[in-house]
Order: structure tokens, then sequence, then C-alpha cells
């Protein structure tokens, strides 16, 4: 992957409200990093103590302080020891590196670069008119692949099968478009989808929009002839290599009908998809890595996403070509 661009990116790592009382570690990018929130700030910082190199994840929060746990030492919101018990040395000059940290729509947002501005995709906030329900996933895979697994959907009627997509044929006129920083893809549906969710909750869905924004944010809106029924996200974070974190967002429109009930309803199958599509990408994964990982990949123009990914995500890779035409699936 291009890590010198992609370390140059924001991400949302944790939901706000994970963030209490405690540090917590988490990793982008191969880097180890803790959270904490101190004075009620959000703060990020390298999960590393300056003194003997214990993680800081492993202490405490004590007065608005990280403490670590081995000799005690307190750091303040900017990473600065502001306290070393014993008093025998001078040690306050010293610092653990801290890293840009913010918080907005309900996330903490890390970019280990210094000197780049906050800026979200306009993607990840709900549309006008919609509320939220927010939850953090792992899984284990190739990162891209992942992705690739979210945004296309030739996988549904055989991962997904009878959930989303059931025996017969669907047919998607698609075409395609991208941009510098990502790109998105419109599939018209010539026949309504027929899975078990689509017969719960599918009031009339025409059309599915489904774009990329660098560095992880994928997204699928479902719309009708008159009306955005729903958005569903997921922010890809590449943690490790085959460690991939999911911030999983999905929108409703807002209605008499409250959040909670609409959660309720909705999220076993949100849950269901996720573990079948986590099954697959794992097994993928190791199998590739293991065995295969010197053999190229045989894609195909139904492959719609891949080469935009590579070209965005890779370095050198070429940009990727729009695809448009007709795309017919067949549920068995
Ligand atoms: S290792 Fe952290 S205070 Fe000694
Ligand atoms: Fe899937």
């Amino acid at each position: 992957m291009n890590i010198p661009k992609m370390k140059r990116a924001w991400y949302p790592l944790m939901p706000s409200a994970k963030l209490k009382n405690k540090p917590l570690a988490r990793k982008l990018l191969g880097q180890p990093l803790v959270l904490a929130r101190l004075g009620g700030q959000a703060v990020c910082f390298d999960d590393c103590c300056p003194h003997r190199h214990v993680p800081l994840s492993a202490g405490k929060i004590v007065s608005g302080r990280l403490q670590c746990g081995y000799h005690g030492w307190q750091f303040d919101a900017s990473g600065k020891v502001c306290a070393v018990p014993g008093g025998m040395c001078a040690c306050e000059a010293a610092a653990v590196p801290a890293h840009a940290c913010r918080e907005h729509g309900g996330w903490v947002w890390v970019c280990l670069a210094p000197d780049v501005p906050f800026a979200p995709p306009a993607d990840f906030d709900a549309p006008p008119g919609f509320e939220t329900v927010n939850a953090a996933k792992q899984m284990e895979g190739d990162f891209i692949h992942a992705i690739e697994n979210f945004l296309d959907p030739t996988h549904t009627p055989y991962v997904h099968r009878g959930l989303l997509r059931g025996a017969g044929r669907q047919s998607m006129a698609v075409s395609q478009s991208h941009h510098a920083h990502g790109f998105s893809t419109r599939y018209r549906l010539g026949e309504r989808q027929n899975g078990l969710i689509n017969r719960l909750f599918d009031k009339g869905i025409t059309i599915n929009d489904a774009a990329f924004t660098f560095p992880g944010l994928a997204r699928i809106d479902y719309l009708t002839p008159n009306s955005h029924e729903y958005r569903i996200s997921a922010f890809f974070i590449p943690q490790d290599k085959g460690q991939i974190g999911l911030s999983v967002r999905v929108h409703f429109p807002k209605s008499r009908l409250p959040l909670a009930v609409k959660t309720l309803l909705f999220r076993p199958f949100i849950e269901c998809l996720l573990v079948q599509d986590a099954a697959v990408i794992q097994r993928q994964y190791r199998h590739h890595s293991r065995y295969f990982a010197s053999r190229p990949y045989c894609s195909t123009p139904n492959d719609l996403v891949i080469d935009h990914l590579l070209h965005l995500l890779l370095e050198n890779a070429p940009e990727g070509v729009d695809k448009s035409g007709e795309m017919v699936l067949y549920g068995e």
C-alpha cells in the first residue's frame, strides 16, 4: 500500500462514547497508539512510555492525566511528562509523541501526520434529515479486498444467499465515475432485489449508489425514485498487516419510529451480513497469503471496483477505468 500517502489521512478510530475513564489501545498502519480522554479532551499518543517503553494503554487516568502503570510517570494532554514520582530527576522535559486527534460525528479521529488539516469525507456524515447508529468492528483480511467486498455486488447471491438475493435473475444498469480521491458506481435495478432483507425493509428501492473515498470510506445509498431510504457506510481502518478495523454507520431517515427501535429491527441483519463477509474475507486472506501470494488475480469487466481501489491505495497503480453497461446476477 502507499503508506506515506495513507499516513497523511484522517481515520475514525473509535466511537467517542467508548473513550471514557480508561486508556484504550489501537493500531493504525502498524503503529501502536493509545487513546485517552484527559480533562474531557480526546488525545492520541504513541503507546509507549518514554521511560522504559511499557505500553501506556496498560496505565490509567489520574486527575486528567495519563499515568504509566510501571513507575507512575504522568502525561498531560500534550504528551508532556508532568509528574515523576520520587522527584529525583528532572524528566519533565520528556514527552510521549502525540498525534493529531479530533472528535467529529460521534467518532475519535486520528492522523499520523502533524500538518494535515482535519477534513472528514462529506459522505461520512448523515444526509440532512437522517439519524445514525455507530458500531466498531474488527476483522482479519486484506485491506483492499475487504473494501472490494463491501462495494461489489457479485458475491451477494452466494455469500448472502437468501438474505440479500434469492433465486432468480437480477439485472442492473451500471454507470461509474471517478475523481482524484474516489469513485462511485450507480446500479439501476431492473428487478427488485429479492432477499429476505428486501422483503422486510425495501420500499421500492430502484437505485443502489456505492461510493469510495480515500483512504477507507465505503458507503452505499439506497434510493427509490422519490426518496433516499438508507445510507450504510464502513470506514475501513488499516490497523496492521491482515488486521482491519471497521467504523460502521447506518443512517436512517428520521421518522416517528424511534432510532432505538429501528436499530433493534435492523441490527441482526447487518450483523449477519458482516459475519458472512468477515468469514470469506478471512479465508481469502489466509489462503492467499500462505499459499498463493505470488499468483496474480484473474479479473473480468464484472469486477467493477478493484482497479480504482488499487490506483487510490497502491503506489504507481494505473488509473481505474470507469465501467458502464448491463450486469446480470443469477441466484441459484
Ligand atoms: S516505564 Fe513508564 S514510568 Fe517507567
Ligand atoms: Fe457482502
